[in-house]
């Protein structure tokens, strides 16, 4: 039996494409949507596409139709992404919304928008609970933004229960800037040394897609609204990672 129909939004992406399929063998009738309306080789015959630009005045609400129990979305970045899901709350019955970790900033008010300025790098707490505080939300900012689109989607309250991950430095299959490049780059040219700053001891906690997937997957079997922090269980150093 279905658990009910899912719409993935930026679903081709590195972690939609997991997500989908998470979802889908989790016994959910999945809309997949992006911009190019693609599909993934790994996906199940019965995950239907749809191409949209979320962007698009009413694109999003055509394509929706009657709605749907639950709304994943990969590409919302700011108050009128929020806006234009807390519009559709009467046809949407909960949605999970990927955030970030750039929300942050540390006891001193430093966070990634600080790190280029003279003692502006953050150091936030390890652990780094969800409680922490953030950025001022405004328009300024990747991160500034994010927070307004929290800020915003939580405000409305069981009208659409809305659960927030804020993702750390996500990885895996279908990345489209890869961070690992830097090192497998080198190594393929043939340069067998390594360049890291800081000695390589610098930790930007990582989350693999299929974990990201699985907090999707939970998070919509039980709505709700909250805010999580979505990464790997640990937590390894460049050098590691390179290694
Ligand atoms: N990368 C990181 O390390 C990191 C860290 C923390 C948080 N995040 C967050 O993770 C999310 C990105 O997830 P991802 O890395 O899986 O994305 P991704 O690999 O860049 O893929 C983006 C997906 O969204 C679709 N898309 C983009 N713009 C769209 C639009 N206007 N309308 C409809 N579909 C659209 C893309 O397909 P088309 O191009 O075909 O439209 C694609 O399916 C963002 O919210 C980002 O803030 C990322």
């Amino acid at each position: 039996m279905s658990n009910g129909h899912a719409w993935v939004l930026g679903a081709t992406g590195q972690i939609g494409r997991a997500a989908v399929r998470a979802l889908a063998e989790d016994g959910w009738e999945v809309t997949a949507a992006s911009r190019g309306g693609g599909r993934d080789g790994g996906w199940d015959a019965g995950v239907r596409t749809v191409a949209l630009d979320r962007n698009e005045e009413g694109a999003l609400g055509r394509a929706l139709g009657d709605g749907c129990d639950v709304l994943v979305d990969m590409a919302a970045f700011d108050g009128a992404h929020a806006r234009q899901l807390t519009g559709l709350a009467g046809r949407i019955g909960s949605a999970v919304v990927i955030s970030s970790g750039a929300v942050y900033e540390d006891d001193r008010g430093r966070s990634f928008d600080t790190q280029a300025s003279t003692d502006g790098f953050p150091r936030y707490p390890v652990p780094l609970p969800e409680t922490q505080r953030t950025v001022a939300p405004g328009d300024a900012t990747y991160g500034t933004r994010k927070v307004l689109l929290e800020r915003e989607l939580l405000a409305a309250g069981e009208e659409l229960p809305v659960t927030l991950l804020r993702a750390g430095a996500v990885h895996g299959p279908y990345c489209r800037t890869p961070r690992e490049l830097y090192v497998v780059k080198r190594l393929l040219d043939g340069r067998r040394r390594r360049v890291f700053a800081y000695g390589g001891e610098s930790r930007f906690h990582p989350v693999h897609v299929s974990n990201a997937a699985e907090l999707i997957r939970l998070a919509a079997r039980r709505p709700g609204s909250r805010v999580l922090n979505a990464a790997d269980p640990e937590a390894p150093t460049v050098a590691e990672i390179a290694s």
